[in-house]
């Protein structure tokens, strides 16, 4: 018997996906992996948390700050197959952004699994293809340097028992399980946790649109966008945390 509860899926746009049979959910649309998470977390993402980054930066009063070690703090829910912070590190690397990515999982996927993911074949970006294998061979539970421009720090906990100091955030990239199959990750509790741990006009965006995702983020404090979403599904949601 298979020891482990993960198969690969190939989505339509030829990038695979896990399909987890313990909660029986894909870790990404089955309409595009890598359409959907550079749509979500990169370009309605990653693009506004620099902006709001940036402009928060320039107002900044004179205040010493760490000469050349400021650098946009996101914040991942659900590392999974690495995807989203493997695209991060190739949009800051390019844009010759500092980025410290956090990001936390409750199960990691054992090495069997992620070594056979396609998304160095299949996202064009042979520069960076190796740096998929740094972030996921690199030690948990520490910052490690991954490339010029990014650190990452992956955490292996449990959400509902991970605090974010206060303000500590500009971007948190939310992408938990379906509230469906994980109502409990999706709670106003815990998004009141996200909310108090970005700074002000810090973004969070999710895949989910529903109403009870839309309804709990408002309850904690934060104003909602509906967006355009990826190919095959009509909307996502971007939070901001207005100060
Ligand atoms: C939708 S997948 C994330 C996909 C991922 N962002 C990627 O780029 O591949 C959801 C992830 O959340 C993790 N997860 C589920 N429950 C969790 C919890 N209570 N705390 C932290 N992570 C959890 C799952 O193991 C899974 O990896």
């Amino acid at each position: 018997m298979d020891p482990f509860p993960w198969t690969l899926v190939r989505t339509a746009d030829g990038s695979d996906t896990i399909h987890d049979e313990t909660v029986n959910q894909h870790y990404h649309s089955t309409f595009g992996a890598i359409g959907e998470s550079r749509h979500i977390f990169i370009e309605q993402g990653f693009l506004k948390g620099m902006e709001q980054f940036a402009a928060h930066e320039s107002r900044a009063p004179a205040c010493p700050k760490p000469t050349g070690n400021t650098a946009l703090q996101i914040l991942e829910i659900g590392f999974g197959t690495g995807l989203n912070a493997w695209l991060t590190l190739i949009e800051a690397e390019k844009r010759s952004t500092r980025v410290h990515y956090h990001s936390i999982e409750s199960r990691p996927l054992p090495e069997e699994i992620w070594r056979r993911l396609n998304y160095p074949e299949k996202a064009g970006e042979e520069r960076f293809s190796r740096k998929f294998n740094t972030i996921h061979e690199c030690p948990w539970d520490q910052p490690v340097a991954i490339s010029d421009h990014f650190i990452l720090h992956k955490i292996k906990t449990r959400f509902e028992e991970f605090t974010p100091d206060e303000a500590s955030l500009h971007l948190i990239y939310f992408d938990a399980f379906d509230p469906e199959a994980q109502p409990e990750m999706w709670t106003t509790s815990l998004f009141t946790k996200l909310f108090h741990a970005l700074s002000p006009d810090g973004v969070l965006v999710t895949y989910s649109s529903k109403g009870i995702v839309k309804r709990a983020l408002r309850a904690s404090g934060f104003r909602v966008e509906r967006l355009p979403g990826p190919p095959g599904k009509r909307h996502m949601l971007r939070a901001t945390c207005v100060g």
